[in-house]
């Protein structure tokens, strides 16, 4: 008896959605000819084996191969390794369909790039597209073929650990970097030997983890699931993804490898999409824990029916072909996802070529046209929050003091999941600001170490750093830890501090999970310390989520939050303190006042006692309960003036475009980039609406005294929402409309749709 079938909610009736036109895959009759060729030959042992994707290449794994019991291998780097088990697969099973193999390449390969939540703020589609190609082309010169990302998870709490890894609170902007991160890993075509497999993964609303801790359950409205979590999905199966991750977690009770809902009545059935879906690691299985199936061949069960088609690593899979003989599961549901595999794997191009070229591990990896790629992006993701008194840029005659414990620390430059990236590949904040100034002009100190969290948890946290190989004066001496002291005395001999504190890499990502937003350690001790010198202090902030920053505004000139900017951040950093790189980028986040305003998203409802003065309204009696930085926020080194709105459709038709328009004009003295955002929001609908919503955004660059008039397009039927039967309506009435730098501001008007 397949539990799914009581589990499933009503089929809803989805007139049309948010996004764009579906961009279905082609399937050909002849592929279709091909997969029916291969499927008559395969013994349900076999196609159990399509179906496994075993960790490694250990004797065991090769030895499944061979019998024909692997359909992919993780974690196997190299030319040489991944050719000699793709050898296996084609020289000795027998039917030679290839392997495929996967591995995490989050943000980069070996040339690492910015922490995802970072480069979603750099609002750049053509610049994340093209590093991902970058990474696409690394992966697969060292003989990856299959990445598990994007990672298109919107998340709203900072505590959860992998909100570092995701795409931003907001659905809209993810929707459009997921769908830009998969057309630059799977490029022309899948098949291209330097294009891989996207994964949009986790397939859905991990983020939305009770308290932020990771794997924990989830229980949302069909409607946020809608509005909120999927849209980002829907995103990069749009933009033509191969295939799907499914998530750890449960969603209103059914775990996410489980679940037949999003699995099929949602991705299958509404979207049409037609890769194939894998199991997060080991997710299968994890359905005993969940109390959702008593043993490992009812995980199975569950999952393949519900819409898993490849299960990574747990084995449960092989139970299918006792399944198929107890007749407990139809063989057709087996066919049914080994023809999805296999469809990947012929679009892939990996039957005709299995094997990768080792000479591109040699000519494509690390190269000085991908690490440019990637200072580009680290400049355009880092995100300047307060410049008081034009304190940045720094002028280069300047003696600058070069303090805290994450300016020369290598591996957190990195951030976590930096796939086949290496620390010593990371050029350091004080490496570049020594090669940009001089070391006569610098004075180091790291002040403090940053211990890892005790109770076991911060496992795999980076070690810290070894002293600087600089040369920089005042580096420590013999791998002596620093002391405070040493960093007030830098900072007394300077003209200006730069203080880099924050998490270590380890410190976020993947059950790194934090009850606080405090600076770890004795940062906090540093920070106080060098304040009270009253040297001009800039604050650069190394870290995979907000921190509690509230008494920062007022005790220092400038704020910069580089996130972990990968294998450049150094470079990208110091180009910016000193002015040869302009800031441009936004946060992908909002940022909560304190631990206790979590969660706090731009995008909330008004509820009925919005914000006021008195006591009485939705908020909190001892702070305010705005953000301290809004989303969307980031400031350059110039200013510019918003004006000229111009509702060029004041009433839109529900089947018309909204045109709006604005003149940006650069009213300060440098050249700048701003990014422009369009915010709507609809005063009446069906359920109450967020009191504003991103619906475009244009990145624009002017001189001083430049002025640009920008317009957006959008169509009406994008403004629309779910209503209470989850049918998608686009609301007749009044809207209001910004023309804004971030979510908090802006210029506005309204228009009426009819
Ligand atoms: C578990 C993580 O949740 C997922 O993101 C990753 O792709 C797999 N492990 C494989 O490493």
């Amino acid at each position: 008896m397949l539990r799914f079938r009581s589990l499933t909610c009503v089929p809803l009736i989805v007139l049309t959605t948010a996004v764009g036109a579906l961009a279905q895959q082609a399937t050909s009759p002849d592929l279709d000819r091909k997969i029916d060729d291969l499927l008559q030959k395969m013994t349900v042992e076999e196609k159990a084996g399509q179906l496994t994707q075993f960790a490694g290449n250990t004797p065991e794994t090769l030895a499944a191969v061979r019998q024909g019991k692997a359909g992919s291998l993780l974690g196997v780097l190299g030319a040489q390794q991944t050719n000699e088990a793709q050898r296996a697969a084609m020289e000795n099973s027998r039917l030679k369909i290839p392997l495929i193999f996967g591995y995490d390449v989050i943000h980069g390969y070996r040339t690492v790039f910015p922490v995802p939540i970072a480069s979603t703020g750099s609002f750049d589609m053509p610049l994340l597209e093209q590093a991902e190609r970058v990474a696409a082309k690394e992966a697969t010169a060292s003989g990856v073929k299959w990445v598990f990302a994007p990672m298109v998870d919107i998340a709203r709490d900072p505590r959860w650990g992998r909100i570092v890894e995701g795409i931003g609170e907001d659905p809209s902007l993810g929707s459009r970097v997921a769908a830009a991160k998969v057309r630059g890993f799977q490029g022309k075509s899948m098949a291209d030997p330097d294009s891989v497999v996207a994964c949009a993964k986790h397939y859905v609303a991990y983020g939305a983890v009770e308290g932020g801790r990771d794997y924990n359950t989830v229980d949302i409205s069909e409607q946020l699931l809608r509005e909120v979590y999927l849209p980002t999905f829907r995103g990069a199966v749009d933009a033509g993804v191969g295939t799907v991750m499914s998530s750890f977690n449960d969603l209103n009770g059914v775990p996410g490898v489980a679940n037949h809902h999003t699995l099929t009545d949602i991705l299958r059935d509404e979207w049409k999409f037609d890769g194939f879906v894998v199991s997060d690691w080991g997710a299968v299985h994890e359905l005993l824990a969940h109390g959702f199936a008593v043993d490992g061949a009812q995980a199975a069960l569950e999952s393949l029916t519900a819409g898993v088609d490849m299960d990574m690593v747990d084995g449960d899979y092989a139970h299918i072909p006792d399944l198929v003989r107890s007749g407990k599961l139809p063989v057709g549901v087996v066919d049914e996802a080994v023809r999805r595999v296999l469809r990947v794997k012929f679009r892939a191009g990996l039957f005709e070529h299995p094997y990768s070229d080792p000479n591109r591990e040699k000519t494509d990896i690390l190269t000085p046209e991908n690490l440019q790629v990637a200072r580009k992006l680290a400049q355009e993701s880092l995100v300047l929050l307060q410049n008081t008194s034009d304190i940045l840029p720094l002028s280069k005659s300047k003696t600058v003091a070069v303090i805290g414990p994450l300016a020369d620390d290598k591996a957190s430059q990195l951030g976590p999941w930096a796939g086949n990236g290496q620390a010593k590949d990371a050029v350091t904040p004080l490496e570049a600001v020594v090669a940009k100034i001089g070391k006569e002009h610098v004075l180091y100190a790291k002040g403090v170490d940053i211990p890892p969290f005790e109770g076991g948890l911060a496992a795999g946290v980076a070690a810290p750093a070894p002293a600087s190989a600089t040369g920089a004066q005042g580096a420590e001496d013999n791998g002596k830890p620093a002391s405070i002291n040493d960093a007030v005395a830098a900072a007394n001999k300077s003209d200006v501090v730069l203080l880099f504190v924050g998490e270590l890499a380890g410190m976020t990502g993947e059950a790194s999970s934090r009850s606080t937003l405090d600076f770890p350690g004795d940062q906090l001790k540093l920070i106080n310390a060098i304040v009270e010198t009253k040297k001009p202090v800039v604050l650069v902030i190394e870290s995979g989520r907000p921190l509690d920053i509230r008494w920062a505004p007022k005790n220092v000139a400038g704020i910069i939050q580089a996130w972990f900017l990968g294998v450049q951040a150094g470079n990208a950093i110091a180009e910016v303190v000193f002015g040869d790189a302009s800031p441009s980028g936004r946060l992908a986040v909002s940022w909560p006042r304190s631990l206790g305003s979590i969660p706090t998203y731009y995008n909330h409802r008004n509820t009925g006692r919005p914000g006021s003065p008195d006591r009485w309204h939705t908020g909190y009696l001892d702070q305010s309960s705005l953000p301290l930085f809004p989303f969307g926020y980031g400031l350059t080194y110039s200013k510019f003036k918003y004006g000229n709105l111009s509702l060029k459709t004041p009433v839109v038709s529900t089947d018309g475009v909204l045109r709006v328009s604005a003149d940006i004009e650069n009213v300060g003295k440098r050249e700048a980039t701003e990014v422009v955002q369009l915010y709507v929001h609809d005063r009446v609908g069906p359920t109450s609406r967020p009191v504003r919503e991103l619906k475009g955004f244009e990145r624009v660059t002017l001189r001083p005294g430049e002025r640009k008039s920008v317009e957006f397009s959008v169509k009406a039927n994008d403004l629309g929402s779910y209503d209470p039967q989850m049918r998608w309506v686009v609301p007749v009435g009044t809207y209001d409309v910004w023309v804004a730098p971030d979510s908090a501001s802006g210029i506005e008007g309204t228009f009426e749709v009819k």
